[in-house]
């Protein structure tokens, strides 16, 4: 499979700092949000935090040696920004900085190239009590932070990834609540989303200021979605405008989606100062795109704003869910890359997530976890597919390396291509990872 792609395609996993590092509390790390939400009565289903994770911070050495020897030559991570600001601004904490330095130079011994993530969801703590996401002094915040990164790390790490799923961080984070930090109100919305995407340009600006010959970047979460039924396809435009549509046509210089979601319209009113619907825009060397699973919608007036709701894939009786009861709907893929690929503004797409949680279990020491492998490759089938059409796709990240913390989930879904035993911290490689190792290792000769 892997010559298909051809020798330039880029094979990574994805990994993000709350969810592996933990570490919580040493060399200087101050609080995140996450140390706060998950250790809040109630916030995580299972009850779990991420105090210790996959303690990654003491055994990335090890990890990441294993990591080379699945034949992966890319990993991403995220650099949590309260281990080098503790207090998000001002005083620099070396101890932090240290350790993401060691943390690269040992990818570069192995081969392995580093792809920074800025933001996985960690606000400090401090940034959160001074308003976090709704005070607009984000966009200075967040600059500072990038600025001390791209400085230290910017002569050894050319790929730079401003956000992790603006959507998700924005939404869940302080309009439903799920995750952190946890407030939920509709006054929040406009504030939050607005926010997010400036800080997204700005650092995107700052990056490259700092580092001319980087290759900056972005995230999003995105679906293709079908309507129920043939009633519902005005439901089915608007769902898609707020899932997939939100966060990228401001950076591309297109304004929000109001036409579809009215109450975007309330930004410019009452949000905005003047100037900052070209601020928005940031010229993107490549947009990563965070691939799952496809949704079906239908209208529904106990939405408000959307009047649209997600039909479940029980209700629609589908066979194939994962453990987070996600379809697996291997030509989503496909569909989606053909989607973003059709703006003009977008010159290279990475698959910066894809993956599949299912339950694993140890039988003589195995994990045989065949539904991982089915999703991997027929998930990659669908990126060829786009590749062969001619779209820019140039690099696959599987989600994810390790099985880890799975935000409100807890440690219950598995997404990892390595099992952990959480109590002993073992590692052992599963069937899907034995997968990608063997694809990984044919060599591929340039054209
Ligand atoms: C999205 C997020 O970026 C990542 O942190 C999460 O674990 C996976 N997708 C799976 O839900």
């Amino acid at each position: 499979m892997k010559h298909e792609f051809g020798p330039d395609f880029v094979w990574g996993t994805a990994t993000a700092a709350y969810q592996i590092e933990g570490a919580v509390d040493r060399d200087g790390r101050g609080p995140s949000i996450w140390d706060t939400f998950s250790h809040q009565k109630g916030k995580i289903k299972t009850g779990e935090h991420a105090d210790v994770a996959c303690e990654f911070y003491d055994r990335y050495e090890s990890d990441l040696q294993l990591h080379k020897e699945l034949g992966f030559d890319a990993f991403r991570f995220s650099i949590a920004w309260s281990r080098i600001l503790p207090d998000g601004i001002g005083r620099i904490n070396e101890p932090g900085l240290q350790f993401y330095d060691r943390l690269i130079d040992h990818c570069l011994s192995l081969g392995i190239t580093p792809w920074i993530t800025l933001y996985h969801w960690d606000l400090p703590q401090a940034l959160e009590n001074k308003g976090g996401w709704t005070n607009r002094l984000i966009v200075n915040w967040f600059s500072e932070f990038v600025n001390v990164c791209t400085k230290a790390f910017g002569h050894k790490v050319k790929h730079w990834i401003i956000l992790n799923e603006p959507l998700a961080s924005s939404i869940l984070g302080y309009f439903t609540g799920q995750h952190a930090p946890g407030r939920r109100s509709f006054s929040n919305l406009l504030p939050v989303i607005h926010h997010t995407a400036l800080v997204q340009a700005e650092g995107g600006r700052v990056v490259r200021q700092n580092i001319p010959d980087a290759q900056v970047g972005t995230t999003f979460s995105c679906s293709p979605i079908d309507p129920f039924t043939l009633r519902d396809q005005a439901a089915a435009i608007r769902v898609d405008a707020l899932l997939n549509r939100l966060f990228i046509e401001p950076t591309l210089g297109m304004g929000y989606p109001t036409r579809e979601l009215p109450f975007l319209a309330g930004i410019a009113k009452k949000v905005a100062k003047p100037g900052d619907m070209e601020r928005l825009a940031f010229d993107f060397d490549f947009i990563g795109l965070q691939h799952y699973f496809r949704a079906v919608v239908e209208q529904s007036y106990l939405m408000p704003y959307l009047w649209a709701k997600d039909v479940s894939p029980l209700r629609r009786n589908v066979q194939t869910i994962t453990e987070m009861g996600w379809e697996v709907y291997p030509e989503s893929m496909y569909r989606i890359i053909k989607q973003f690929a059709q703006y003009e503004g977008v010159k290279k797409i990475y698959i910066t997530e894809s993956g599949a949680a299912f339950y694993d279990t140890i039988d003589q020491g195995k994990v045989n976890d065949l539904a991982r492998i089915d999703y991997h490759q027929n998930y990659l089938r669908n990126v060829l597919r786009a590749k062969q059409e001619g779209m820019p796709v140039e690099g696959y990240f599987a989600w994810t390396f390790l099985d880890n913390f799975e935000w409100a989930e807890g440690y219950r879904p598995r997404f990892g291509l390595v099992y952990v035993d959480f109590r002993t911290q073992q590692r052992i490689v599963k069937a899907s990872g034995r997968w990608f190792q063997q694809m990984l290792s044919k060599e591929v000769l340039p054209d």
